[in-house]
């Protein structure tokens, strides 16, 4: 099975990060986190927007394996994160009480039941249809909002899930239909991040499907960003 793909180029231009384009490909994770975490993610694409977005205070209240907090531990930059794991539900606006404001959230939910994290009934994953995974999304992301100083950003990576009963759910534009709802804003492209070292692509399967490479992380901003951007 070859293995090359060639990528457009990206043109020069003023960002501090000019490998941080539409198309994350870079099959290295870094040394964050723990890979051996269900749904780990790369720790270099945080890195990345960190460096992109430059924040001073960062929320993930969706920790996992913590890969966010060490790159703000690395980047020197202070990381609020929980986990329901811990008892802590991220759709409840009261795990939020106390936290201040962020100008910028990293969000990486479970994928409806594509893994499953707790037994816990306020665990996405645990939701028992995609309505209800919608309606706790749809919480998780307005207390996201809700911390975010005006021109916060919030950084959410998603991917579209097959599943068993309800077939193909496509989250990622749940994604983009809830937050516009919410009154964020899209501000720059979607980033398409190629999933090397997904479990799934080393399993072989009976049934016939096109396989799905990759997640996209989609960065939204505050409201009042948005008005501001709106009256200028
Ligand atoms: C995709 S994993 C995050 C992985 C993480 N980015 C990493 O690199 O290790 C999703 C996480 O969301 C957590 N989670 C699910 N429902 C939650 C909730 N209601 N509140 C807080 N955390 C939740 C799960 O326990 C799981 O650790």
């Amino acid at each position: 099975m070859s293995r090359i793909a060639v990528l457009p180029l990206a043109p020069k231009n003023g960002s501090p990060v000019p490998g941080l384009t539409s198309l994350y490909h870079k099959a290295y994770a870094g040394p964050y986190g723990d890979r051996r975490y269900p749904g780990n993610c790369s720790g270099e694409l945080i890195k990345d927007l960190l460096l992109y977005y430059q924040p001073q205070r960062v929320l993930d209240p969706m920790t996992g394996s913590g890969t966010c907090a060490d790159v703000c531990r690395e980047l020197d930059v202070e990381c609020v994160s929980f986990d329901i794991r811990e008892g802590h539900d991220a759709c409840s606006p009261a795990s939020y009480a106390g936290l201040g404001q962020f100008d910028f959230v990293w969000l990486h939910p479970p994928y409806w039941r594509q893994k499953l994290y707790t037994t816990d009934p306020r665990d996405m994953s645990n939701a028992p249809n995609l309505l209800h995974f919608l309606y706790r999304y749809k919480k998780l992301l307005t207390n996201c909002r809700d911390v975010l100083t005006p021109g916060g950003r919030i950084a959410v990576l998603m991917g579209d899930y097959s599943d068993r009963e309800a077939g193909f759910c496509p989250l990622v534009y749940h994604t983009q239909r809830i937050c516009f709802e919410l009154g964020l804003r899209q501000h720059d492209t979607q980033i398409v991040r190629f999933s090397h070292g997904a479990s799934s692509s080393r399993k072989a399967y009976q049934s016939r499907f096109i396989p799905g490479l990759h997640d996209i992380c989609t960065i939204v901003e505050s409201p009042a960003a948005a008005i501001q951007a709106k009256v200028a």
